[in-house]
């Protein structure tokens, strides 16, 4: 197991050559992080199943299936039965968080909660136990290309502290602006996975940037 997650997001990549984007970071991400937004949850219109499980055909890399979209509860159980490696749904939009991240589990996936930027984290902490991922958003869920928002990072610490307090192994996940100028303090506060999706597929050699980034978080 990495000790280091980076997660490059296909939101930022070509959505007419997935499996091309998929490609160009095997071998340096350890997970592919997919986004997929209902146009109800967020204001925005992404990809759903048909095509993670068209794109889960194309890859050796694990996928990170983040959903930005209400009613997870009906949905969720559909990704991970198509393969997912980690499938993250919102605080903010389950029904039954705790109901659903063991159904996840038992249908095979880990299970991942979602904070958003106006979310706080402190009523969710009691579900750690039923979680593998705490994603925390560095900005407001719904687009790509948003500037980190530093303030977020008092969250991350405080499920960093959660997380080693329960000492159970759960990966805390950022999400949103992370770059070369920011990932070391995301870093620094805890976070152990990292989702960038301008920083890797804006740059002209995807790999590369996964492998820079990885390196700045290492300190
Ligand atoms: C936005 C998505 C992010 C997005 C991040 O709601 O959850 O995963 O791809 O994009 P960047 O890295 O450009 O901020
Ligand atoms: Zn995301």
């Amino acid at each position: 197991v990495p000790s280091l997650i980076v997660a490059p997001s296909i939101l930022a990549a070509d959505f007419a050559h997935l499996a091309d984007a998929a490609r160009a970071v095997e071998g340096a991400a350890d997970w592919l992080h997919v986004d997929v937004m209902d146009n109800h949850f967020v204001p925005n219109l992404t990809i759903g199943l048909p095509v993670v499980q068209s794109l889960r055909k194309t890859t050796t890399l694990p996928f990170d299936c983040h959903l930005m979209i209400e009613n997870p509860d009906r949905w969720a159980i559909g990704y991970a039965e198509a393969g997912a490696y980690n499938v993250t749904f919102h605080a903010e939009a389950a029904a039954d968080p705790v109901r659903l991240a063991n159904d996840l589990r038992a249908a095979g996936s880990r299970a991942g909660l979602a904070i958003d930027r106006d979310t706080p984290v402190d009523k969710y902490l009691d579900l750690l136990p039923h979680l593998d991922t705490v994603l925390i958003m560095t900005i407001k869920a719904g687009f790509g290309g948003q500037a980190f928002l530093p303030e977020m990072l008092d969250k991350v610490r405080q499920v960093r502290r959660a997380v080693a307090a329960s000492g159970l192994e759960i990966r805390v996940e950022v999400d949103g602006g992370i770059a070369d100028d920011t990932i070391a303090q995301a870093a620094e506060a805890g976070a152990d996975a990292f989702v960038a999706g301008t920083a890797v597929y804006g740059a002209d050699d995807p790999a590369e940037a996964v492998r820079r980034l990885r390196r700045l978080a290492s300190g």
